[in-house]
């Protein structure tokens, strides 16, 4: 895989991926360290590896950071030496070992999946794993990225890892309630949104107010509009069909700090 290895870490995916069957190549003890250090795993996170080869990810995992886990694999050796290596490294009760291909998998409890695979497994992945995931959960692949999928946080230590979180769906009309400094304000706006990468804007009587500085990090959200000749700044968290948060008006000692709430109108696919 060296050759394919090279390409893949220069271009993060190809357009026209080869359907090449991923061969067995296991990732360095430098690279399965970086990969939960990009992660940031932790006790309370579900480590799911695609493709799990003898189970070195998902075993660390367990064994450093005291997460738990799977891991699928199509090679039946291969799933009954990774379970024989969770026993040995004494982490089998919080980590199995699966024979399965990735695409039947039901990766949905996953707080974290980490892929050594090929850019054409990896392109048909990327909808189920947009669809399945739940959002906030932390996508770390090696070698070869997602093609048009902006990684969150691109790393090279001696191998080239990509962070992708998987973004709250916000695509569609929202209606937003927030006490402003001048009192209690609603506007109706609408996300436009490409993975994380989110713009748009609120209708306002007689006009329109961009969203400044907006972006997506997971579940969280943040964005900026200037009405009445000030800047407000919102922050907040998205709950399915609600987000809400905070939002910061005004200047250094005479900065306010109020709540606001958002409601889905309705959605609009998102984008990717
Ligand atoms: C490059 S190795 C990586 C192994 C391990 N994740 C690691 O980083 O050490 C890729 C693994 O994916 C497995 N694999 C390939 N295609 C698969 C598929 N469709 N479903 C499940 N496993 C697959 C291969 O058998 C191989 O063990």
């Amino acid at each position: 895989m060296a050759a394919l290895v090279l390409c893949g870490a220069v271009s993060g995916a190809s357009a026209a991926a080869p359907d090449i069957p991923v061969p067995y190549i296991p990732s360095t003890e430098v690279a399965v360290e970086e990969m939960l250090r990009l992660a940031g795993v932790g006790r309370d996170d579900v480590v799911v590896d695609l493709g799990s080869g003898d189970g070195r990810i998902v075993i660390a995992a367990a064994r450093y950071f005291g997460a738990s886990g799977f891991g699928i694999e199509i090679a039946p050796d291969l799933v009954a030496l990774a379970n024989e290596n969770a026993r040995q490294a004494g982490v089998a009760d919080r980590v199995r070992f699966y024979a399965r291909d990735v695409m039947q998998a039901d990766v949905s409890r996953a707080t974290v999946v980490t892929m050594y695979l090929l850019s054409s497994l990896i392109e048909k992945l990327k909808p189920k794993l947009l669809a399945e995931l739940k959002p906030g959960t932390r996508i770390v692949a090696h070698d070869f990225g997602f093609e048009g999928w902006p990684p969150d946080r691109k790393v090279i230590i001696s191998k080239t890892l990509f962070l992708y979180v998987v973004p709250a769906r916000v695509a569609g009309q929202w209606r937003l309630t927030a006490i402003l400094p001048g009192g209690t304000r609603t506007y109706d706006f609408e996300l436009i949104q490409q993975y994380q990468r989110i713009s748009g804007g609120a209708r306002v009587p007689g006009g329109y107010l961009p969203f400044f500085e907006a972006r997506l990090d997971g579940t969280r959200i943040y964005f900026a509009i200037v009405d009445d000749e000030r800047s407000h700044h919102f922050e907040g968290t998205v709950y399915g069909d609600v987000m809400e948060g905070t939002v910061r008006s005004g200047i250094g000692s005479a900065q306010t700090e109020n709540r606001w709430r958002a409601e889905r109108l309705a959605a609009r696919r998102a984008q990717g």
